[in-house]
């Protein structure tokens, strides 16, 4: 987020640039400051507020699961866990989930069954394919794995064993790789988040899987972002109609409640023994609870049609607004991940959409990213158009910077 950086504390460490309001509550897809000006949600938390905000069936369960165990520890087994791994194996047809609490964290799980992939067979030096632009988190070897050089200033030196490529080339991943026998995997999102709503093209998401088969690479794609339904299947991979090998996922699986999972198909779901991973809340009975949950109800309420749906509204409305208007790239994305890129930096559409009573998102500078809640109804999707339009047309009405 490029707003301007204002500590709110002393005391709280300033990794943030701040914008200067402070959410108290909200119901379904709004939510209102501690000033009591409302907002729509057009952020979901960043895809994570999947069930908007105090969902009539969710929170009840959430409350059922806090009065009888929050967390125990995975030295026991945690029914939970076989209950949420079950439904994720059957949404996925992949075969068995290991859970942790974030997204990185899951992106860490899958480079090191990746990396152990490669020891099983011999291989000492594991490299990883990734991708530019790409995003995979935070910590060092997730950082490493990101394609982007901001973030990753000032803390090098970065992991090694990554090889880097261009979205959607299949030569470019062919010369890349090219009589190199250390390469275990290819890593990447289905569509980038972070890095500007970037789709990658469903044709060559079946080339990948091929050359994973031929040359028994793991395909591992993150689908922390675009996945849990948010493009109108459970995981955005699915519209190619093809399968993973690996797939991280986070943010929207709990609909707010931390949690992460790797799940993973036949090559890798036998990597990791007793002893090679493993982490102290992955997987405590209430994030399995909100998992399950988040899953059911978007099952019942057919949310899945609806981001679909919703989704096509928010386009169509945004298309028809911003007609004509030379400083827009383009509109991309598929169901309620959408990006509007600009042809200038759309940093200051954050305060004036929060004055307009809107939350939005800005990535990769010139990207306006909109990924509200999945119950997101039409009306709503129309109201962030109507709310949005004018801030864009207004932008790009000022001289170009
Ligand atoms: C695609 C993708 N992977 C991983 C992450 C990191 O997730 P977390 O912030 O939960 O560690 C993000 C966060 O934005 C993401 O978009």
């Amino acid at each position: 987020m490029s707003a301007t950086a204002q500590p709110t504390s002393p005391h709280v460490m300033n990794t943030y640039g701040r914008l200067p309001i402070a959410l108290s509550h909200g119901q379904g897809c709004r939510v209102w400051d501690t000033a009591g000006k409302a907002y729509l949600d057009g952020l979901g938390g960043i895809a994570v507020n999947t069930l908007g905000h105090n969902h009539p069936e969710l929170v009840p369960a959430l409350q059922d699961q806090l009065t009888k165990l929050i967390h125990s520890s995975n030295y026991y087994h945690v029914p939970g866990q076989e209950q949420l791994a079950t439904k994720l194996t059957e949404l996925s047809g992949l075969t068995n989930a290991f859970f942790c609490c974030t997204g990185l964290e899951a992106n860490e799980a899958a480079l090191k069954l990746a990396r152990k992939f490669g020891h099983d067979k011999g291989i000492e030096r594991p490299e990883i394919v990734v991708y530019e632009a790409a995003f995979h988190g935070r910590s060092i070897a997730t950082l490493s794995a990101t394609g982007n050089p901001k973030v990753q200033a000032g803390f090098g030196p970065l992991v090694e064993g990554f090889i880097r490529v261009p979205l959607n080339d299949i030569e470019a991943l062919k010369k890349a790789t090219e009589g190199n026998p250390n390469v275990v995997a290819v890593f990447f999102e289905t569509i980038q988040g972070e890095g500007g709503i970037n789709p990658m093209r469903w044709e060559y998401l079946k080339q990948v899987r091929q050359l994973c088969d031929e040359r028994d690479w793991l395909m591992m794609i993150d689908e922390v972002q675009c996945g849990m339904g948010r493009t109108g299947k459970w995981f955005a991979h699915q519209w190619a109609g093809i399968k993973p090998d690996v797939m991280p996922l986070a943010k929207g699986l709990g609909s707010g409640v931390p949690i992460g999972a790797v799940v993973a198909g036949p090559k890798a779901a036998g990597i990791f023994a007793p002893g090679n991973h493993g982490t102290t809340f992955g997987g405590n009975p209430l994030a399995m609870r909100a998992g399950f949950e988040t899953l059911t109800i978007m099952e019942e309420d057919g949310l899945l049609a609806n981001a679909e749906a919703a989704g096509a509204v928010l386009r169509g409305a945004l298309a028809e607004g911003l007609a004509g208007e030379a400083g827009v790239v383009e509109i991309r994305g598929q169901g309620l991940m959408l990006g509007i890129e600009l042809d200038r930096p759309a940093g200051a559409l954050l305060a004036q959409a929060l004055d307009a009573g809107l939350l939005i998102s800005v990535t990769a500078d010139r990207v306006v990213r909109l990924l509200p809640p999945l119950i997101l109804t039409h009306d709503e999707a129309r109201e962030i158009a109507a709310r949005l339009v004018p801030l864009i047309k207004s932008l790009l009405a000022q001289p170009k910077p």
